[in-house]
């Protein structure tokens, strides 16, 4: 945000949402029946946008010498997830408010509490676990331990009350089907929760088709599916999302290594599209799940506050070793040089496209103040409303406007926009005043608007301006493509 003007924090949470509907990022899934809970739909600007980031993702994780790409099916073998220990242990504690009903995760309780309760309640478990530190990470990881003692500080945020909640019970978050006409046990599957499980399972078949020898890594991007408790703020946690995921597999004494290598490459990665570095940061999990023996979130400064958008994790040879013993198949791999056999250990790098389309979005939003000149002399302000996107992650990289629709300025300008529409989305405007049409562009982040005037046509130049300094220069028109190539690399 512009400190030329600052909104309230939840103000601006409330703006994009509603800018994403006005301009087509995103709308609520099967609106017109009231909506689904927890899903969404990416309108024409917002699929530009998620297919940007994947394809920004997918470039730098798969055009390298020691990355394949690998798309697997979101259905897979019931086993894999057995194997996994999603059956057993991809759950989370809930609780019920007797009172009101409300259903709650546990953990998601204790962020709701006011920074007052908060601290109290932090005090009291000191008090009986001094073992525990008193940051609010550790306590929030905290809130996910089961059963938990502590349950009785905690107040319903819906009515208020304190002591009216059930005992915590586990509940699984895998999303269940069947696969064909029986609708019994036998035949039960699961939408998968993470992608990655479709990548342990092909490890022998990627590293055989592929020649790869260690370190290799292999990527996928697709969709992951979990009936989360609570759905909350907007695209952060929904229960159908999209997952961009690399498993690095490599010898076990090199886990160290390779591990700060990938959080230091996925930290940069989203510096260089454009996040500010003020609104990254690194947390370093104290508890971790049951495959990891290390684990590192990169978080992002939401208006909300600071939430995860990628974990690196060091996954060690847990996948790959379950695999070998649930399907009888064994995963392992030879190495000629040191004629050593082993299970490689495995580097994961794991972000979520629908999250890092939240982030980059508001990391973008701005609200700029403008003095502008009336035409009677006087001056007034007015707000600019501004998505800074990175131009190769814009929904549309160029808008092309006829200043005045006379004198063949609009078939000019349809030319150029037919020309460049060959190797980018592009957005044709010849209605109303330039500077409105300048607004409209500003509001959904194209960052270039050619606008072809009477120069043009007698010097065959345009004027392209420039989205975030509002600078206008002239160029020849035949040098457009060449110029928004050079600022999209
Ligand atoms: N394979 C490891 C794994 O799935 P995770 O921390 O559970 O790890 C990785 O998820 C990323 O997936 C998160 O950092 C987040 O960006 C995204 N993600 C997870 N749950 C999500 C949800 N319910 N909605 C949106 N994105 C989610």
């Amino acid at each position: 945000m512009s400190d030329k003007k600052n909104s309230n924090k939840s103000d601006v949470t409330e703006k994009i949402v509603s800018l994403s509907k006005r301009r087509g990022l995103i709308f609520q899934s099967s609106e017109i029946y009231g909506g689904l809970n927890g899903c969404y739909d990416y309108g024409p600007l917002g699929v530009e946008l998620l297919r940007n980031i994947k394809e920004a993702w997918w470039k730098e994780m798969t055009y390298r010498e020691d990355v394949e790409g690998l798309d697997a099916s979101i259905l897979m073998h019931p086993r894999v997830w057995e194997a996994s220990g999603h059956v057993e242990h991809f759950s989370d504690p809930m609780v019920d408010c007797k009172s009101c009903k409300s259903r709650y995760r546990v953990d998601v309780l204790f962020e709701t509490l006011s920074a007052k309760n908060k601290k109290v309640v932090i005090e009291e478990i000191l008090k009986t676990d001094s073992s525990l530190s008193d940051s609010e990470d550790s306590m929030k990881d905290f809130f996910t331990n089961d059963p938990n003692p502590y349950l009785s500080l905690l107040v319903c945020p819906n009515c208020g009350n304190k002591e009216t909640f059930t005992e915590a019970r586990s509940f699984n978050l895998m999303f269940k089907t069947f696969i064909g006409p029986l609708e019994d046990s036998s035949n039960t599957v699961f939408l998968r929760p993470e992608t990655a499980q479709g990548i342990y399972v092909n490890f022998n078949n990627v590293k055989e088709s592929s020649r790869q020898k260690l370190p290799f890594g292999i990527a996928q991007v697709g969709k992951a599916f979990r009936n989360e408790i609570n759905t909350k703020n907007f695209l952060f946690r929904t229960r159908e999302f999209e997952q961009m995921e690399m498993q690095y597999f490599i010898n076990p004494a090199d886990d160290d290594k390779w591990f700060e290598y990938w959080r230091e490459q996925r930290f940069n990665w989203f510096i260089k599209y454009g996040m500010d570095p003020a609104k990254l940061k690194l947390h370093v999990h104290e508890k971790l799940a049951h495959y990891a023996k290390a684990a590192v979130d990169i978080e992002f400064e939401f208006p909300f506050g600071w939430g995860e958008i990628e974990g690196i994790h060091n996954r060690t040879d847990f996948d790959l070793k379950r695999h070998t013993e649930f399907s009888g198949k064994k995963i392992e791999y030879f190495d000629d040089q040191t004629k050593e056999r082993f299970t490689p250990y495995v580097i994961e790098t794991s972000a979520g496209a629908s999250r890092s389309f939240f982030a980059f979005l508001c990391n973008a939003y701005d609200e700029e103040e403008m003095v502008k000149e009336n035409s009677d002399g006087t001056s007034s302000t007015e707000t600019r409303t501004v998505l800074r996107f990175h131009p190769s992650l814009a929904p549309i990289k160029a808008a092309v406007f006829p200043l005045v629709n006379r004198d063949g300025m609009q078939d000019i300008a349809q030319n150029i926009s037919a020309e460049l529409r060959k190797n980018f989305k592009v957005f044709y405007d010849d209605s109303g005043a330039v500077g409105r049409r300048y607004r409209r562009q500003d509001e959904c982040g194209t960052p270039f608007c050619i606008t072809v005037d009477s120069d043009t046509l007698t010097d065959n130049t345009v004027t392209v301006r420039d989205r975030d300094s509002m600078v206008q220069e002239r160029i020849n028109k035949d040098n457009i493509q060449s110029y928004i190539n050079s600022k999209l690399s």
